[in-house]
């Protein structure tokens, strides 16, 4: 862009980070405009602006991890982690409207939902929780669909860790979708017990035990961030049925028990010092 002596315009704060444009992304559609409205958009697009930077170091961490760099992969699932911390806060904002002003405008946002949040599925699929069911909700926004299908087929962070055990020695075998359920159990079984050993000897296998410890923190947190929207919901619309039809926080409650790395979890039930000394009920008799 030139000035009006044609000499390029230097760069402002303002032109870099795109601000006008920016700040004119926040329609509200209750008129007359109700007060609290801009609020409700400015957090959500916050969580949207966070959710595309999760996503941006996630894939960083895929690659990092493919290439086998795990201290550098769990340094970017710190950032990841830390983003997460906000993100539990920024819920809270919220709460700062009295319920009847949420009600004010709620009725004009139906059947629009957090429910479609896009990036949120990326977040779950690339992390490891990868629903059929989710993806065809989003059958009818192409670009949404397009975007999560990619995600849906693409190796997770929990399917990476386990190759990377298994890179490092560790019986922790590949998920194969023709797997039966007792197979699957088996290898779910064979998992925790790779993780068991990582856990068992964090020393030796300080690396695989610090990668491990970033992807739980960052299940951790995202579980909690569940567990504080739902708390708002409740507290803004009690049991009142959800804008995407949902049963509402009934409905929200049941993913309090959706985890990414379920065998990061589990191998903490069995961690025993005896370990290795048949402390572990997976592994093979002394
Ligand atoms: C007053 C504010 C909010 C209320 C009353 C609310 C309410 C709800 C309800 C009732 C559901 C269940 C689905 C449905 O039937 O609609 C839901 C799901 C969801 N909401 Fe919110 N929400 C609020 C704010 C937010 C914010 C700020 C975000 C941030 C992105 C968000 C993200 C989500 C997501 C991702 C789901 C799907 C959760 C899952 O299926 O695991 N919500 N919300």
């Amino acid at each position: 862009m030139t000035n009006e002596y044609g000499k390029a315009a230097p760069l402002s704060y303002n032109k870099y980070l795109r601000v006008p444009d920016l700040i004119g992304l926040q329609d509200c559609l209750s008129g007359p405009e109700h007060h609290d409205e801009l609020l409700f958009i400015t957090v959500h697009q916050a969580y949207e602006l966070w959710f595309k930077q999760i996503l941006h170091e996630l894939d960083a961490a895929v690659l990092l991890m493919n290439q086998d760099r795990l201290p550098a992969a769990a340094r970017t699932l710190g950032r990841v982690v830390e983003i997460e911390k906000l993100l539990v806060t920024q819920i809270h904002i919220l709460e700062t409207m009295v319920p009847i002003s949420f009600l004010g405008f709620r009725e004009q946002l139906n059947p629009a939902s957090g429910f479609q949040s896009m990036q949120f599925r990326e977040i779950e699929f690339t992390s490891g929780l990868k629903l059929e069911g989710i993806l065809n909700e989003f059958r009818n926004d192409p670009f949404a669909y397009e975007r999560l299908r990619k995600r849906y087929e693409t190796a997770s962070l929990s399917e990476i860790f386990f190759a990377v055990l298994s890179r490092r020695g560790l019986d922790a075998p590949a998920d194969d979708k023709s797997l039966t359920d007792a197979e699957r159990k088996q290898l779910y079984e064979r998992r925790t017990q790779a993780v068991l050993e990582v856990l068992t000897h964090f020393e030796e296998r300080y690396e695989e035990f610090q990668l491990g410890e970033a992807l739980l923190e960052h299940d951790e947190f995202f579980l909690l961030w569940r567990s504080h929207h739902i708390k708002m919901v409740e507290r803004m619309v009690g049991a009142k049925r959800g804008t995407g039809g949902s049963e509402g926080i009934g409905y929200l409650q049941t993913t309090l028990g959706k985890k990414f790395f379920p065998e990061l979890w589990e191998a903490r039930t069995y961690l025993d010092v005896k370990h290795g000394a048949g402390g572990c009920p997976f592994s093979s008799p002394p």
